[in-house]
């Protein structure tokens, strides 16, 4: 597909923002969304709208058939065989929230210990903070290389037998750089440990095959997918599909149920209480499509060559420091212009229509060991273009002329 006609899918991008066209750099954060999502939404609402999983009538099958073929058409995004495997919760922090209290009842124990990494999102660290602090846990954290990517060899060396988890994000939300999975992945099953992979900033930049990687846990969140807010994954492998206890439960998860004792289902709908997202996850699925047609591999392609594109002219504009600078990213670039407030730039960067992100980016950790209070960032989606960059970059030197 065309730069041009993909960009024509998106309404939003057509608008004027303080009379400048709008250069949307905003992408980690969230996605713009198609208009083949956002037509899901109003068809759902127009015509199929009714509740799920047990009414008879028309309407209430039709919705089920929606929904459910939701969870196929993700399973085959993911390269997942049984769609029991994806559980739809309201995205990312959710998911990972119901594994870490899931984990908590039966799995976890009192000095038991994760490893996350320098890396991660709030939504990895505070789930799992929450259960050391009421559970006497212990969080251990690979630290960086002066690069800004894991230290490996560290990571190695955090393993105890008191390991329970290893919980990592895939790609950094700060840096754009790109885990090694199979790293992560060798080290987990020689010691037989579980691991969750954070996949809210990959499932949008590259392809992601589960039945490849095969973690225990994979969570992301459509939003950011060209999907809509308030909807996300949680996958489960065999083993957690049906071990993993759930954290909520409600309406749609049994088979029986009496004062003296429940049934529950299995699969999905034993971790879908109550009545779910159904038109978001109808849009998503959209969402899915849309990008399958495109290609993960060429979404990967176009943003990196954007993402390099990007670093090198940024290289060349002396009040500018970068952080983790690598030819192998995910669609996200970090800086700051020295001496000047992230939230300055960011300001006066709008007053010519580019929206981008200043701050910690849930990632205060990082920003500790980076040594800096928060960065600008940029992120890229597959509507992103070089001449949006050329146009960032002119602006950008000229707000850094305004502020010295
Ligand atoms: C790496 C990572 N993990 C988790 C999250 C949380 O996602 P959500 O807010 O959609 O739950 C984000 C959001 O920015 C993220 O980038």
């Amino acid at each position: 597909m065309e730069l041009s006609s993909i960009r024509q899918n998106f309404p939003i991008l057509g608008q004027k923002i303080n009379a400048c066209d709008l250069v949307y750099l905003d992408n980690a954060a969230t996605t713009q969304k198609p208009i083949a999502v956002i037509n899901a939404l109003s068809d759902y609402y127009s015509h199929n709208n009714a509740n799920i999983h047990r009414g008879v009538h028309t309407l209430s099958r039709r919705a089920t058939d929606l929904f459910e073929q939701a969870r196929k058409t993700t399973a085959q995004h993911f390269g997942v065989a049984n769609e029991q495997q994806i559980v739809f919760t309201s995205g990312t922090t959710d998911s990972i929230n119901m594994v870490a209290q899931g984990l908590s009842k039966l799995y976890l124990k009192p000095g038991d210990e994760i490893i996350l990494s320098m890396l991660e999102h709030h939504s990895n660290i505070l789930p799992w903070q929450l259960w050391a602090e009421e559970n006497g846990g212990h969080l251990k954290v690979i630290p960086l290389l002066a690069d800004h990517s894991l230290d490996y060899s560290a990571f190695e060396k955090l393993i105890s037998p008191k390991t329970k988890l290893i919980a990592i994000t895939h790609v950094s939300n700060t840096l754009g750089l790109v885990t090694d999975v199979e790293k992560i992945k060798s080290v987990a099953n020689r010691h037989n440990i579980p691991w969750l992979l954070d996949g809210a900033q990959s499932a949008p930049h590259m392809p992601v095959n589960l039945s490849v990687l095969n973690p225990d846990f994979f969570v992301c969140s459509a939003h950011k997918m060209y999907g809509p807010t308030g909807c996300g994954i949680l996958y489960l492998n065999e083993r957690w599909l049906s071990e993993l206890p759930i954290a909520k439960t409600g309406g749609g998860t049994i088979k029986t149920v009496s004062f003296e004792k429940t049934e529950y289902v299995e699969g999905a709908l034993r971790f879908e209480p109550g009545t779910p997202n159904i038109a978001d996850v109808i849009a998503f699925a959209e969402a899915l499509k849309y990008m399958d047609a495109i290609g993960m591999q060429q979404i990967f392609k176009h943003e990196s060559e954007l993402v390099q594109y990007a670093q090198t002219l940024m290289k060349e504009i002396p009040e500018i420091d970068m952080y983790g600078i690598h030819d192998h990213k995910a669609g996200v670039i970090s800086f700051n212009v020295k001496n000047q407030h992230p939230f300055d730039v960011g300001t006066l960067l709008d007053k010519y229509g580019i929206a981008l992100r200043t701050g910690h980016h849930c990632t205060q950790p990082l920003m500790k060991h980076l040594g800096v209070q928060g960065t600008i960032r940029i992120s890229f989606a597959i509507y992103n273009s070089k001449q949006e960059i050329d146009y960032f970059i002119e602006k950008l030197k000229k707000v850094i002329k305004m502020l010295s």
